[in-house]
């Protein structure tokens, strides 16, 4: 037992054997403390426990866990590479006890695991206890038997630990290995204590108080243990070895480097080999975690890493990208125990390579600038804070890298003439703002965005998650505090929350605190990268600084995502029905609805509608897994990404990538891949189905789909099942009989009409007495026909007026239809012989006229008009009949 991965396993084996639950690590992104940077011990996933605010189904656990220490309060990034113990990234063993054992338990447990398990000689062992520790002192003497020289009080903080300011804390006992006499160095409290003979291994925390505030501190609700054994210098204590860097692990990695750059680890070029096995620890790790390089918080810290990691393999000579060809040998060491490292190993690569090839355009430059501009500095100078600004700027040198590259040759920087430059850089964008007329509201988010920082996003890893509140928004103006029914606008570090973008609208949730509650309604980003809180306090005061659980309504962003996803297998969908004209003109990504604009010069047929919907539902049921990777927008394009045109995109973008392609140019190749930094799916099963609702125009060449998916596709489908059913029902037939029952009755019912008015028509007209003697009579020797008809629809007056003509020989016919409303319409009809005598036109006319109408129209042998009042029809008819006697 000696491999780093057997210490490992030994050790969580050996506290499962003790009775205690092995626990995964936490992410190193902490999801439960919005004050720490990074997870940089064993107990941050425990806080919450130990502070009695969380209950788990165990009192005691151990766990393995990953740890960063670089940025924010604990910063060993400057010191990696030229000395033995330093990491940004290491792992802590660690068993702790939730109120269950006490101090007597944890020492003997130690005591037994490393002089028995790991076979330690006791006699290079020794411990040291808080001043006033007492009962420590004294069961260290019973328990391990060891002599009172070699149990020292220590009056400092050193043997007082704490979390942060805040937090679980308490006197602590730490185990020391002896090296040997060959090392310079003295024991824990000795003059010579920072020398490297006598290294802590283990520290076990006797937690007992939680400092809530700086000046108060309260007892835990029971006494409890935390303790925290670095892997990294435990290893190399069992495999003989005083340097961690020495250890199997690191000399896997430092091997591959050497090969990759043909440079072996000696003299001056060893710290960069160093330095470069450790930070592709930490880049992997947080990359798997969730992290990618940007400009600001944890990202930036990322970044910082990878380029100093990128500026050693530089100094080893390597001309193209180099870390990322490491990271194999990584994932073969450290994968079985963090199966996260392979599940992100394409993502890794690909970022670690990115930002390799980016950095190298800008680095050789970058160092020439900096050799020149520090040619003549020698031991004690220091480099102007302008020239570190320009590298930083315009190159991409984290100050800390400029620090690093000028360490060997004993050259500083000017730190206040690097923020100076910085300062005046930022008052010229400010300046550039307000000269930019945008809305004096809109001033606030600019300000809190320069105060603060863009807000981190977090939300797509997680949907809780806590953070502090930086500002509370009110009415367009910051105030300090807000309470029950106030409508707030809240700026947090750190986020779960989407803020609208790209076509998805914001996330709406809870955000509270132990004494208030904020329901948020949607979350807007504003000022570049600040995400803000549009809420309601419903309950208690909340205050600028308070600590906050964010907490993202899950069903909501759950149908959100289905949506989001649900649009990118449309596009590509209709890209392959319609042709590759298609492009997106807009979208609007709604937890109850998607809608999907697309260029396309005419109106889609059912038919092609009914294929892409079929197509998207291919690649719903493939059920593959939806990839995200980040890659420059040349890389990106290159691989067929399709981006929005006239879209503003950073350097490096989020590629989202879905389904595999089944025909044509895509037949195996991904299916959709876009440019998009919304949420999406796990995979594409849990967009459930799609179904397309409409297509209609929006604009010249725009069309618009309106779709829905998962459970509103299947309710929507649903009702229109029970639609059918209900149908059939009521018609007496099976569903799938409908149509034809449908069909069957249309035509049942045209021909019943054409019966009915056939009917009417003869009923209408007396049955054969359209000349009977009461309708015809003579006017001035003139046949005439006059009469009132009821209902009979008007369109077929003309038809009864012809009947009348023919029934007559010769002679003038007038119908008035009176309609079921009481409004009359009239028909003149005038036989040829006659026409010269009569006009139709005229005589209707007059009809209208006694009707209450005006006007009319036709030939002179027939001729229309209507007239409000039907009860008027006699009269109309003596009126035709007067004007035919002249
Ligand atoms: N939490 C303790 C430490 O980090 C064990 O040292």
């Amino acid at each position: 037992m000696s491999g780093v991965n057997e210490i490992r396993s030994t050790f969580l084996d050996y506290f499962k054997k003790n009775g205690h639950e092995v626990v995964p690590s936490s992410p190193l992104v902490p999801r439960n403390d919005p004050t720490l940077m990074f997870t940089n011990a064993g107990m941050v996933q425990f806080k919450n426990v130990f502070t009695g605010l969380e209950q788990r189904p165990y009192s005691t656990a151990s766990t393995a866990q990953k740890c960063v220490r670089a940025g924010g309060k604990h910063n060993d990034l400057d010191n990696v590479g030229y000395t033995a113990r330093h990491h940004t990234f290491f792992e802590m063993l660690g068993n702790f006890s939730f109120g269950d054992y006490f101090k007597d338990r944890a020492i003997e447990l130690a005591w037994n695991l490393i002089t028995k398990e790991f076979g330690l000689d006791a006699k290079r062992l020794l411990v040291t206890v808080y001043h006033t520790d007492d009962e420590a002192f004294n069961l260290w003497k019973k328990i391990a038997g060891l002599p009172d020289d070699r149990i020292i009080r220590i009056a400092t903080s050193d043997n007082f630990w704490a979390m942060g300011d805040t937090g679980p804390c308490g006197p602590c006992s730490e185990i020391f290995y002896d090296h040997g006499d060959h090392i310079w160095g003295g024991p824990p409290g000795s003059p010579e204590e920072d020398g490297d003979r006598f290294i802590e291994i283990w520290n076990l925390v006797f937690m007992q108080y939680e400092q809530v505030t700086k000046e108060e501190r309260v007892n835990l609700p029971r006494p409890s243990i935390d303790t925290g054994m670095g892997l990294e210098r435990v290893a190399a204590v069992l495999q003989g070895q005083h340097d961690n860097y020495d250890i199997d692990l690191f000399r896997a990695l430092i091997s591959a480097s050497e090969e990759a750059t043909g440079v072996k680890a000696e003299g001056e070029r060893r710290a960069s080999h160093r330095v470069i096995a450790d930070h592709l620890r930490s880049s992997a790790f947080l990359i798997a975690d969730g992290v990618l390089p940007s400009n600001e918080g944890r990202g930036y810290v990322l970044r910082r890493i990878m380029r100093r990691a990128m500026r050693h393999a530089e100094l080893l000579g390597a001309r193209e990208p180099l870390i990322y060809k490491l990271l194999p040998v990584l994932v073969q060491q450290m994968g079985r125990a963090y199966p996260e490292l392979v599940r992100a190993e394409a993502l890794t690569s690909e970022t670690l390579k990115l930002e390799e090839t980016r950095f190298r355009k800008t680095l050789e430059r970058g160092l020439s600038l900096l050799s020149d501009a520090t040619s003549s500095l020698g031991k004690g100078d220091m480099l102007d804070g302008e020239t570190a600004f320009k590298l930083y700027d315009t190159y991409g040198f984290p100050l800390d890298l400029t620090q690093d590259a000028l360490r060997a040759r004993g050259v500083g920087v000017d730190i206040s003439g690097f923020t100076d430059a910085m300062q005046r850089q930022k008052g010229e964008a400010r300046s550039h703002w307000a000269g930019s007329g945008e809305k004096a509201t809109e001033t606030v988010w600019f300000e809190l965005r320069e105060k603060h920082g863009a807000t981190e996003f977090l939300g797509y890893d997680t949907e809780s998650a806590e953070g502090v509140i930086q500002a509370i928004v009110k009415d367009g103006a910051v105030v300090e505090t807000a309470s029950a029914g106030d409508k707030v606008q809240i700026v947090v570090n750190q986020t779960p929350f989407y803020g609208e973008s790209g076509g998805q609208m914001g996330d709406a949730g809870v955000i509270a605190t132990d004494h208030a509650k904020l329901d948020v309604s949607d979350t807007q980003k504003k000022g570049e990268g600040l995400f803000v809180h549009s809420a309601t306090v419903s309950n208690g005061t909340i205050k600028s600084g308070d600590a906050v659980v964010l907490t993202v309504d899950h069903a909501r962003r759950s149908r959100l995502r289905a949506n989001h996803s649900a649009t990118h297998l449309l596009h590509e969908a209709l890209r392959e029905v319609l042709g590759t004209h298609v492009a997106q003109k807009g979208s609007l990504v709604a937890p109850d609805r998607l809608r999907f604009d697309v260029s396309h010069p005419k109106p889609m047929s059912a038919e092609e509608l009914k294929v892409v919907e079929e197509m998207a539902n291919e690649i719903i049921l493939q059920n593959s897994p939806v990839v995200t990777r980040l890659m420059s927008v040349d890389d990106a394009i290159a691989e067929g990404a399709m981006a929005l045109f006239g879209e503003k995109y950073g350097d490096e973008v989020r590629v989202v990538s879905m389904g595999e392609g089944v025909r044509g140019v895509k037949a195996g190749k991904p299916y959709s891949v876009e440019l998009c930094g919304g949420t999406h799916v796990a995979a594409t099963g849990q967009i459930g189905l799609v179904r397309i609702l409409s297509e209609s125009a929006v604009g010249a060449g725009v069309r618009r789909i309106e779709a829905l998916t998962g459970e509103s596709a299947r309710e929507y489908l649903a009702e229109q099942d029970d639609r059918v059913k209900t149908v059939a029902a009521a018609l007496k037939v099976q569903p799938s009989e409908v149509l034809s029952r449908i069909e069957a009755l249309v035509d049942e019912r045209r021909k019943l009409e054409r019966e009915l008015s056939e009917a009417k028509r003869k009923l209408a007209m007396g049955g054969g007495q359209a000349g009977s003697a009461d309708a015809v009579r003579d006017v001035a020797g003139v046949k005439f026909l006059g009469k009132a008809v009821t209902g009979v629809d008007p369109k077929d007056l003309k038809g009864l007026a012809d009947d009348g003509k023919a029934s007559l020989g010769s002679g003038v016919v007038t119908l008035i239809g009176v309609s079921d409303d009481g409004k009359a319409s009239a028909v003149v009809a005038v036989t040829p012989d006659l026409i010269d005598r009569f006009s139709a036109v005229d005589l209707v006319r007059v009809a209208s006229a006694a009707l209450g109408g005006k006007g009319g129209g036709g030939r002179p042998d027939m001729a229309q008009a209507g007239g409000p009042d039907g009860s008027k029809a006699e009269e109309a008819i003596e009126a035709v009949a007067s004007a035919l006697a002249g």
